[in-house]
């Protein structure tokens, strides 16, 4: 399979290009590395990557940058880019990018914990996991010739360790790309896969 993975150069993305390099074509996204650049905050970015690397069988989003702060540290921006980058660069992503996709093809976008758990700093993101595992589900009722679904990670081994968090209960990006995998290569439509189901 052909398959866009944009949000390559992080602690997940990279873990996914790594699990499907040996059998899969994989094109490399994101604003700053890889095959094709794009900013999922930017519309006409968006446009301008299909244009570029035509048909694939496979979108694959790990792309992410909303950030976990309390409730009152939390700016515009910080809602601007949860909002505008995390929630509608990930459904614009699927919206332009489903014409480019073979037909029995699928996309895979990424929401996380957040949107079911509360913590400190889960506002935003929360608000941003949440809308796209519920845009996920309806949308994917009207889809007929590909498939639809969202990775919700909990944390990831790696990621906590960077930031000197505890690693109690967390999964290694290895393990997490492994949900991605049975997302590409299942049959499911509609449906949040949550990591540790599949770790
Ligand atoms: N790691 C965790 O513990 C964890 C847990 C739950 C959920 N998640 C979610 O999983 C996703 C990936 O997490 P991660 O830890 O792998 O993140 P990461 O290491 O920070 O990597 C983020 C990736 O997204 C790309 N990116 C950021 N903004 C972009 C934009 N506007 N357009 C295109 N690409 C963009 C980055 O590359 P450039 O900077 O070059 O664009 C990078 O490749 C995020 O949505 C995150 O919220 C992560």
């Amino acid at each position: 399979m052909k398959v866009l993975i944009v949000g390559a150069s992080g602690v997940i993305g990279s873990a996914i290009v790594k699990a499907l390099s040996d059998k899969h074509q994989v094109i490399t996204a994101s604003r700053s590395a890889g095959d094709v650049k794009v900013d999922l905050s930017s519309p006409e970015s968006i446009h301008a990557m299909f244009d570029q690397i035509g048909q694939v069988d496979a979108i694959i989003s790990a792309a992410g940058e909303a950030e976990i702060k309390p409730l009152d540290a939390l700016t515009d921006l910080d809602f601007d880019r949860a909002s505008g980058m995390q929630l509608m660069g990930q459904i614009n992503l699927f919206r332009y990018g489903r014409n480019s996709l073979t037909p029995g093809g699928s996309v895979t976008l990424t929401s996380g914990i957040a949107s079911q758990i509360n913590f400190q700093g889960a506002a935003a993101i929360g608000m941003a996991c949440a809308g796209l595992e519920r845009f996920t589900d309806a949308a994917s009722q009207e889809l007929t010739d590909i498939r639809l679904n969202v990775v919700s990670p909990v944390s990831v081994t790696e990621s906590m360790e960077k930031l000197g968090w505890p690693t109690e209960g967390t999964i290694s990006a290895t393990d997490t790309a492994k949900s991605y995998l049975a997302a590409l290569n299942g049959t499911m439509n509609g449906q949040t896969l949550s990591t540790p189901e599949y770790a």
